[in-house]
C-alpha cells in the first residue's frame, strides 16, 4: 500500500510547490515515447457471450460519424466568446476573489480578454492532447483484453478517439482557436458516453475477481488520476505565457469559489462511476476518505455512465431528425 505522497508526491493535495513542481521541460519536443510493456492478448474464444457489451458494440457501428460532415465555415468569434466569459474570469471585479497584491490587481478589460483567449486556447489543446492518450491508451485496450467482446467494442473507441484528435486538432489549426464547438462536443461527448459504459460494463465483471490488494492498486490509480487532472485545472502554462507570476496566479485561482464547478464537471462522472464499482468503500472506504479530502465524495450517488448512454446518443438524434 502506498502513503498519498508515495502517490502523487506530497501529502498534502492542495500544496503548491509540489503542484508546481511538475511542468514540462522540453516544450519544442515532437515525438515523446512512453514505455508500455502489457502483453497483446489473443483469444480464442470467438463466442460473443457478454450481451452488455454485444449491444455497446453494435451501437458504436451504428453511431459512427465523419469529421468533414461538421459545419467547418462557421465563423468564430474568439474574442465575443471572452468576453461573454468574463463573468467567469474577472477575478475581482465583484470582489469574490481578493487580488489585493496580486498580478490581477491592476488588470483592466484589455488583460482579460487576452486571458479569455488564451484560456479557451489552452482548454482546447488540453482536450485534443487528452483525446491523443485515450486514442494510445485504447489500441492497447484492444491488445490487452482477454474477451472477444470487449475487443471488438475497444476498436471502436480506437476509431472514435482518432476522430476526436482530429476535429479537435483542425478547429485549434483552422479557427485559430476560438468558442466551445458546440456540434463538435455534442458528438464528442455522446462517443465519450459509449466509453464510459465500455469501462464500467467490463470493470464490473473483472474486478469481481480482484483479491483486495488488486483491488487497492486500483484504488490507488484512480485517486492519483484524479488529483493529476485536477492540478491541470490550474492552468499554470497560461499564466506563464501571459508572462505573469505563476505561483500568485495559481494561489488566486485556487481561492475562487467558482473553482467547485470546474472540479464538478471532473468528479460529477468519476465519483459515482468508481462507487458503482465498488472502488470507493473497498479497502476500508480508502478511496471515499481521499475523495472526502478532495471536496468531490457529494458525487457518489450521481448517475454512473453504465445506462445512460443511449439517452446520450446525439448522432443517432440528429439522423432521426433528418430523416423524419
Ligand atoms: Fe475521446
Amino acid at each position: 500500500m502506498s502513503s498519498t505522497e508515495e502517490l502523487i508526491g506530497r501529502s498534502e493535495v492542495d500544496d503548491i510547490e509540489a503542484i508546481l513542481a511538475v511542468s514540462n521541460t522540453d516544450v519544442d519536443e515532437v515525438i515523446h515515447a512512453v514505455r508500455a510493456n502489457a502483453d497483446a492478448v489473443f483469444t480464442w474464444d470467438y463466442e460473443q457471450s457478454r450481451k452488455p457489451l454485444q449491444k455497446l458494440y453494435e451501437k458504436a457501428k451504428t453511431s459512427q460519424w465523419n469529421s468533414n460532415d461538421l459545419p467547418w465555415d462557421t465563423e468564430v468569434d474568439q474574442e465575443k466568446v471572452a468576453l461573454e466569459n468574463q463573468a467567469q474570469n474577472g477575478w475581482g471585479e465583484d470582489g469574490r476573489v481578493d487580488v489585493v497584491g496580486t498580478p490581477f490587481e491592476h488588470w483592466g478589460d484589455k488583460e482579460w480578454l487576452a486571458y479569455g483567449i488564451e484560456a479557451q486556447n489552452w482548454t482546447l489543446s488540453q482536450f485534443m492532447h487528452g483525446e491523443q492518450g485515450a486514442l494510445i491508451c485504447t489500441a492497447q485496450i484492444v491488445e490487452t483484453v482477454p474477451w472477444i467482446d470487449a475487443k471488438y467494442y475497444a476498436s471502436t473507441q480506437v476509431m472514435d478517439e482518432a476522430r476526436h484528435v482530429e476535429v479537435f486538432g483542425r478547429y485549434l489549426s483552422e479557427k485559430l482557436s476560438g468558442n466551445y464547438p458546440i456540434q463538435l462536443l455534442r458528438y464528442v461527448m455522446s462517443d465519450e458516453a459509449r466509453h464510459v459504459a465500455f469501462g464500467v460494463l467490463s470493470l464490473k465483471e473483472y474486478y469481481a475477481e480482484l483479491s483486495a490488494p488488486e483491488i487497492r492498486e486500483r484504488q490507488e490509480f484512480a485517486f492519483e488520476a484524479a488529483v493529476r487532472m485536477r492540478d491541470r485545472f490550474l492552468q499554470q502554462e497560461v499564466w506563464e505565457r501571459m508572462g505573469i507570476d505563476v505561483k500568485a496566479a495559481v494561489q488566486v485561482a485556487m481561492q475562487d469559489p467558482d473553482r467547485p464547478i470546474f472540479q464538478a464537471m471532473l468528479f460529477s462522472k468519476i465519483v459515482p462511476n468508481c462507487k458503482k464499482l465498488g472502488l470507493l468503500d473497498a479497502a476500508d472506504g480508502w478511496l471515499r476518505d481521499r475523495f472526502t479530502e478532495l471536496g468531490v465524495i457529494q458525487f457518489e450517488d450521481w448517475a454512473d455512465t453504465g445506462e445512460e448512454y443511449a439517452q446520450l446518443d446525439e448522432v443517432a438524434k440528429d439522423r432521426s431528425a433528418v430523416t423524419a
